[in-house]
């Protein structure tokens, strides 16, 4: 046999061998096209065995956030809400509890809320593997003076005002509240929280409001569609609290008829890496009271209309040393960001927190499937 053939043949069962060695391990494809925080889970196939490693998976600020690692799965089965004594299968009676605990469930579900979710803390909310969805004209998601709350993979929409009334925020403690803002999510006076691959869209109010001196908060592989006031980080101009915050917003998508505010910072601080921007119809980055904001390869798509190509917007005068800077952002139809300031605005990260951006145009790759997932059992979720 000539030595050319003995190649071919070779080759030919490199080819085959390659190819049934890849059918059967379909799980580790050669090209990493998901990002970081996705590569660290969504892999595996047995991720509904391995529910809570979700909880090693947070980059950026809120990576601390363990949510309900630790504790016991609790199913809901039961979609109805009490506010003042919630039943058991319920999500708020699991919410309220004192214990961690990692709230999954059942079957497909539609909640409409009857006052606002207040969640206590080391919870986490995963919709993986169903369709969950709340809001629906009821009152939405408030975390409040608590730490470690994960909410992965539920529809948040149509959330409105909350009624001034009693509602339970622990076995031991049901307190009177004047009725929420109408936002999707709330997060007033928190620290560790990770909102991750939620569709976010028409509510009353935000869709996230970080605010009273929350921090370590990361925004991830959300889907934004249909809203006014998307997200609002720092609670009033000069409200020193908010000096201290810092929230991570990553691989977002910024889809259909969003107006202003993705977000709109004070005081603190903001990473704003590997997002989206499908248009805006005023702006997509704006702030007050001297934030600071670091835009890092994202994905600017301008509106057509020709007054509101600039992706920035200052509330305020007297802007020039407020440090806003812009790094491996791509602009597209004629966006352009306003930079501001000097001195490094790179965030501080540990190593936990650190990750990497990459430039500008290989967002629409990474935030492919920013949204709520459809994860099949026992596949890996890709
Ligand atoms: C999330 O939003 C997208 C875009 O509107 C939609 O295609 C998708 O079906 C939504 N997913 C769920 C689970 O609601």
């Amino acid at each position: 046999m000539a030595p050319s053939s003995d190649l071919l043949i070779l080759l030919l069962l490199f080819v085959v061998f390659s190819t049934t060695l890849t059918s059967s391990f379909p799980y580790y494809p050669p090209i990493p096209s998901l990002n970081p925080i996705d590569s660290c889970w969504r892999y595996d196939p047995l991720w509904s065995s391995h529910r809570q490693s979700l909880a090693n998976c947070p980059r950026g600020f809120g990576a601390t956030a363990i949510g309900g690692k630790y504790g016991p799965i609790y199913t809901v089965t039961d979609p109805s809400d009490n506010p003042l004594n919630p039943t058991p299968g319920t999500l708020r009676y699991a919410a309220i509890q004192n214990n961690p605990l990692w709230i999954i469930f059942s079957r497909d579900m539609s909640i409409k809320l009857k006052n606002e979710l207040i969640i206590n803390s080391y919870k986490t909310i995963d919709g993986r593997g169903v369709k969950v969805d709340i809001g629906n004209g009821g009152p939405c998601i408030t975390i409040q003076d608590v730490s470690h709350v994960i909410v992965h993979g539920i529809t948040i929409h149509g959330c409105t005002k909350g009624k001034a009334g009693i509602v339970r925020s622990s076995p031991t403690h049901a307190g009177h509240r004047q009725g929420s803002d109408g936002d999707a999510v709330t997060i007033w006076s928190s620290t560790d929280v990770w909102i991750d691959h939620c569709n976010l869209s028409s509510c009353f109010d935000g869709l996230v409001d970080v605010t009273h001196g929350s921090t370590r908060v990361t925004i991830s592989n959300n889907l934004f569609a249909d809203h006014d006031k998307v997200m609002l980080f720092g609670h009033v101009d000069g409200f020193a609290p908010d000096k201290a915050m810092k929230v991570t917003v990553a691989f977002n998508r910024f889809s259909v008829d969003l107006i202003q505010r993705m977000p709109r910072v004070r005081t603190g601080y903001a990473h704003v890496a590997n997002n989206r921007y499908d248009g805006w119809e005023m702006y997509a980055i704006g702030g007050s009271s001297n934030p600071t904001i670091l835009s890092e390869g994202n994905y600017y798509v301008a509106p057509n209309n020709r007054d509101a190509k600039e992706v920035t917007k200052r509330e305020e005068g007297n802007w020039k040393n407020w440090k806003w800077r812009s790094t491996k952002d791509l602009f597209l139809n004629g966006a352009y960001f306003v930079p501001s300031g000097w001195g490094s605005c790179t965030p501080v990260y540990s190593s936990s927190q650190q990750f990497y951006v990459a430039t500008g145009s290989m967002v629409p790759l990474l935030t492919a499937n920013a949204g709520v997932l459809s994860c099949s059992m026992a596949k890996p979720c890709v």
